[in-house]
């Protein structure tokens, strides 16, 4: 098998250096693809030069560049990662499209805006290149055996997923994603959403609500219901699936991170081999994954189509605060109503409180 020459587009300060408002997330592509083992990573891009220098030192190659164009121009990489924030995703990505790279994988969430996502997915389809997304706990056991767990009717039918979050969509990213893994990426055809957003709050330079009660409607019926920031402890748990028969939670605070209670038994701990919520390990099965997919022409669970489904019901949600209403899917707005609505005065987030 070929090696392939991987890029990266935003390294983030060292690890050691990197912190909440920035992980580097590159550092964890990066060892990703050397845990692969025949991926030779070439170059890096970063409007920081020390960033681009210190990562390429940590890797051992000497290819950096301010600008990520010219990166793209002179390397004509295999793999690019793009490790910036959500509101450079998608220049970046379609960048990539159009310098005709491969294989794109990129940090979460998909876009700033639902058009921009709708740009990058027109991008992708002209080049052929494979774009994934980094949800990646859909590789870590606790999340893998609930729908395991799901699938083989431990708690009947499917009736509703529920999550508890920070936010919509720093955060809420991962999770509609994963309400819509559980339910096989069944089609969603409503969404309604009240938010409140009085305190600034930027996450990754992105507003993000401070709290929010969102309910959605999947075509085959079953019904999604999250709640972020103050009402959050309403439902209590990271995930809970509740079934006909059932509910499996996921991530009850003070409880082993997965759970399940079949009808007329008590609750039952179920073993997710040392996994739990978080981890790198499963940035490095989902690469793996991505790498393996790209390289047999399957399908993956990354693929960009999933982070699309699930990006599009964060911006409904946004958009059914402003119009105070159901919003019938697809999506038929192109901007981000959060951040429209400040734009107008019509939410007016306190800085620095
Ligand atoms: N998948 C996960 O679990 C997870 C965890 C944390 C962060 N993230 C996501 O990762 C993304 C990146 O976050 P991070 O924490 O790695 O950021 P970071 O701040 O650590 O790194 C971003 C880098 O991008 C560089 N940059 C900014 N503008 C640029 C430009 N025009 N060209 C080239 N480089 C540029 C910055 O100088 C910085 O070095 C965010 O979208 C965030 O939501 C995902």
């Amino acid at each position: 098998m070929s090696k392939l020459r991987a890029a990266f587009i935003g390294t983030g300060r060292p690890p050691e250096r990197s912190g909440p408002m920035g992980y580097a997330t590159a550092y964890w592509h990066a060892d990703a693809y050397r845990l692969i083992g025949d991926i030779e990573l070439v170059a890096a891009a970063d409007i920081v030069e020390d960033h681009a220098r210190l990562f390429a030192d940590h890797y051992g190659f000497t290819d950096i560049y301010t600008d990520y164009h010219e990166m793209l121009a002179a390397v004509k990489p295999d793999i690019l990662s793009v490790c910036t924030w959500p509101h450079l995703h998608a220049e970046m990505i379609i960048a990539g499209a159009e310098a005709g790279v491969p294989f794109i994988y990129s940090e979460k969430p998909m876009a700033y805006k639902w058009g921009d996502c709708r740009a990058i997915m027109a991008a992708v389809e002209k080049s052929g290149t494979r774009l994934f997304f980094n949800h990646q706990r859909r590789y870590s056991k606790a999340f893998a055996a609930a729908k395991e767990l799901l699938d083989a009717g431990a708690i009947g039918k499917l009736q509703s997923v529920e999550f508890a979050a920070g936010n919509l969509y720093d955060y809420g990213s991962h999770n509609f994603d994963m309400c819509n893994f559980y339910n096989d990426e069944c089609d969603i055809d409503w969404v309604l959403c009240g938010l409140d957003y009085s305190r600034e709050s930027l996450v990754f330079g992105t507003h993000n609500e401070n709290s929010a009660v969102a309910v959605w409607h999947y075509t085959n019926g079953v019904m999604g219901l999250c709640t972020t920031g103050e009402p959050a402890p309403t439902i209590g748990c990271h995930h809970r699936l509740l079934g006909s028969d059932g509910v499996i939670e996921i991530g009850r605070d003070g409880q082993p991170p997965l759970r399940v209670l079949s009808a007329g038994k008590p609750w039952r701990v179920i073993d997710t081999g040392g996994d739990g919520l978080h981890g790198t390990e499963f940035i490095n099965r989902a690469i793996a994954d991505a790498v393996a997919a790209y390289r047999e022409g399957r399908p993956c669970m990354m693929d960009a189509a999933n982070a699309y489904h699930a990006t599009e019901t964060i911006f409904a949600c946004w958009e059914s605060a402003r119009r105070r209403g159901i919003v019938r899917l697809p999506l038929d707005t192109d901007d981000n109503a959060l951040v429209e609505m400040i734009k107008s005065g019509e939410l007016r987030p306190v800085k620095g409180e």
